[in-house]
């Protein structure tokens, strides 16, 4: 199963990079060739989408990805964000000021040694800045050839809307999983427009295992929870590309395994 992010394609199972960190995504992992161990393994598996952030350590799941990777496999498409600061270990506040988002794509740069980002993701709306000024921001660096693609993070149908009007956008990311559809709208209107959802929190933080109609399912079809929670969200739309985050390889490989695992009509509406 591939999709298309801008005019790249990957495997619809993505990774999200965020949990190898410290404890509340600060600060260095416990042990750094583990977490360097499970990037390769992800790619090993086929996985050729990362998602990170300049805000997970901060800094440092950027600077993992590359002590792991680089130089990177063919194919292997990174996504990153910014746009969202780390004052300290509690604290994730908005910055979208232009200045910010242009010093921010350069460190993601440095961090990542890319000559150009694939795909750069405005990782919130910030309240303070014109919206529109963000986007520009973002926009004026992808002209200047520092990013190939552009996307947004947590933003309402509007707000999709508007930055359309300012650049080509090619995915959305919010949070999403079978608790959690407020998203819903989002997610058609990328549907609509053939651009990529990324939904984060796609277990639900692990909440979604948990849920019985999940476990009793799981049970039924002798699967990982993890899996049937996935293959719900594959089965949802076709510009779903999931991003399960772990820290542990048993933890990807099996998640890895749920893009092949079909549900039937009857498994979907018993999981709704
Ligand atoms: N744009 C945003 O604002 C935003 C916000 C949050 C996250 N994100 C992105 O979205 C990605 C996914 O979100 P997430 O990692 O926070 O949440 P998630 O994928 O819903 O859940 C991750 C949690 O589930 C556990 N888990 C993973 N696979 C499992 C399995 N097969 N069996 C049992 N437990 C399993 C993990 O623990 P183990 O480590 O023990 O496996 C971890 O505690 C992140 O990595 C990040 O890239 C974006």
């Amino acid at each position: 199963m591939k999709i298309k992010v801008g005019d790249l394609t990957v495997n619809r199972l993505g990774f999200g990079a965020m949990r190898v960190l410290g404890p509340d995504v600060w600060g260095p992992p416990q042990d750094r060739a583990a977490a360097h161990r499970l990037f390769r393994r992800a790619v090993e598996l086929g996985v050729n989408f990362f998602d990170t952030a300049d805000a997970y350590g901060p800094h440092t799941d950027e600077e993992l990805i590359a002590e792991a990777l680089h130089p990177y496999p063919k194919g292997l498409v990174i996504g990153t964000k910014g746009g969202c600061v780390r004052p300290s270990r509690g604290r994730w506040d908005a910055d979208g000021r232009p200045e910010h988002l242009r010093s921010a794509v350069e460190g993601s740069l440095k961090r990542l040694k890319l000559e150009r980002i694939d795909l750069y993701q405005l990782h919130t709306v910030d309240p303070k800045v014109k919206f529109e000024d963000s986007v520009g921001a973002l926009a004026e660096m992808q002209r200047a050839g520092k990013i190939r693609h552009l996307g947004l993070s947590n933003v309402s149908v509007k707000q999709l809307e508007q930055a359309r009007k300012i650049a080509p956008i090619v995915s959305v990311q919010n949070r999403y999983n079978l608790g959690d559809r407020k998203s819903d709208d989002v997610l058609k209107l990328c549907e609509s427009l053939g651009i990529a959802f990324l939904p984060w929190y796609p277990l639900g933080a692990g909440d979604s295992l948990v849920k019985k109609k999940v476990k009793e399912l799981a049970k039924k079809k002798d699967k990982p929870a993890a899996q049937v929670v996935i293959a719900w969200l594959l089965a949802r739309s076709p510009v779903m590309l999931p991003i399960p985050g772990t820290s542990s390889i048993a933890h990807l490989e099996e998640n890895v395994a749920a893009a092949s695992l079909r549900l039937t009509p009857e498994e979907l509406a018993a999981l709704d």
